[in-house]
């Protein structure tokens, strides 16, 4: 029997001393100096959970090895805290869930270099998740909506006697954090910090006696559409304002258009408004987000436009082929993870830019003080201003047809 509770920080081993972070990669996200691969928040999840994850090496739990092996991990960025559990447990039932294609493919990557592959299944958020589970360890998702959407499955799903780590760096954490994992659990606890990080610990889910709230649903009367959304997306099922701009050129946007995209669709608002402005067009919703894209989904679903409306998940349309877009719109993301870095949306460019066909157009709005019009200029072809208010600016950036 391990020698840890179930509950306290007395751990037999702490995985944090057993597993070399320095080796894990962002790629194929975005690497620069300021940006990393993990934090202190994944090593301290990690410690304070030691204990209970050295308690389910077997005979500590009742209900058999498997069932009381099972961990699921939520919202790991690289692979940190995923790979650390795969090394220090190795055969423990490991269900890993991430919201963002670009961390699932790093921690692919960096499970393949580090031998540990086989060390964990990936599951979508939803009761296989969850389903028996008797810790979860999870990186704190800054959206309070992806925080109860999440907290609610665990208490939905999980094994009743579930322990739930929830760290993330102080500075983004907040006091209604608690209040929101307060409706889905009996008992939370925020622990000591350590490295400006800090773990909320949550024991005693409280089964929810209705259906998931998710994903909300919204009619905007403005649009003439509803709008869906799953925890983690942008906005939610909301207009952001400046999407709104935006939406307000879509008239004059390239009148013989067949393919359109919808570029970090979030909840697909765009290409809904597009599809419905626009018979003649199909339109892919794409963003890294697999919340946004079934948000999108449901979207289109539920403004009978899901026969022209196709959403998909992938990282700055990596999979599309060149040349296979004739319309482009984006309201381009302005972090990477939680910093502020202007690579996310150069990313997006360089992409557009790409899938244009030649003589295509890409429709970006951005905020006035970001002036991103020599960079499209550059990235994607001739750029013209068709809009500017208060705090947005419009632009059309058309793809050359030399490339
Ligand atoms: C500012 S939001 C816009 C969302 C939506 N189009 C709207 O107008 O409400 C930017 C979106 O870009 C997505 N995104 C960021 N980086 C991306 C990438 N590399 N590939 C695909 N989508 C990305 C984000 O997930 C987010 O949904």
């Amino acid at each position: 029997m391990a020698d840890g509770t179930a509950d306290g920080t007395a751990g037999r081993a702490d995985p944090d001393a057993l597993f070399n972070f320095s080796a894990l990669r962002r790629f194929p996200d975005v690497e620069a100096e300021n940006l990393f691969a993990f934090d202190a928040s994944d090593t301290l999840i990690l410690s304070e959970s030691a204990a209970a994850l050295n308690g389910l090496d077997g005979d500590a739990l009742d209900g058999g090895a498997l069932d009381g092996g099972a961990v699921a991990v939520v919202g790991d960025r690289y692979g940190a805290l995923t790979l650390a559990v795969a090394s220090f447990l190795g055969s423990v039932d490991l269900r890993v869930q991430q919201d963002l294609v670009s961390g699932a493919r790093a921690l692919d990557r960096n499970a393949a270099e580090l031998g540990l592959s086989g060390g964990f299944r990936r599951v979508p958020l939803g009761e296989e998740l969850f389903a028996g589970v008797r810790v979860v360890l999870w990186q704190l998702p800054r959206s309070l909506a992806e925080l109860a959407e999440v907290a609610d499955q665990i208490a939905r799903y999980a094994h009743p006697g579930v322990v739930v780590f929830a760290g993330g760096r102080i500075k983004h954490m907040t006091v209604a954090m608690n209040a929101v994992l307060q409706e889905s659990f009996a008992d939370v606890r925020a622990g000591l910090g350590r490295q400006k990080s800090r773990v909320l610990t949550a024991r005693g889910p409280i089964r929810p006696s209705g259906e998931s709230l998710y994903p909300v649903r919204e009619f905007s009367h403005e649009l003439g559409l509803w709008l869906c959304a799953h925890g983690a997306t942008f906005a939610g099922a909301r207009l952001d304002i400046g999407t709104r701009y935006l939406l307000g050129f879509l008239d004059g946007m390239k009148p013989d258009a067949r393919q359109a995209v919808d570029l970090g669709c979030g909840s697909g608002v765009v290409a809904a408004a597009l599809a419905a402005a626009r018979p003649a067009l199909t339109v892919t919703a794409t963003d890294q987000s697999a919340a946004a894209v079934a948000s999108a989904a449901a979207t289109a679903h539920a403004n009978g436009l899901a026969g022209r409306i196709t959403a998909v998940q992938d990282d700055a349309m990596a999979g599309f082929p060149g040349g296979s877009a004739d319309l482009i719109l984006l309201n381009p993301p302005f972090h990477l993870g939680a910093t502020v870095h202007t690579g996310a949306a150069l990313k997006l460019f360089d992409a557009a830019a790409r899938v244009l066909a030649p003589g295509g157009e890409l429709w970006t709005v951005y905020n006035n003080h970001l002036d991103y019009r020599a960079q499209l200029q550059q990235r994607v072809g001739r750029t013209s201003v068709q809009g500017r208010n208060a705090k947005f600016t419009v632009t059309v950036s058309v793809r050359g047809r030399t490339g």
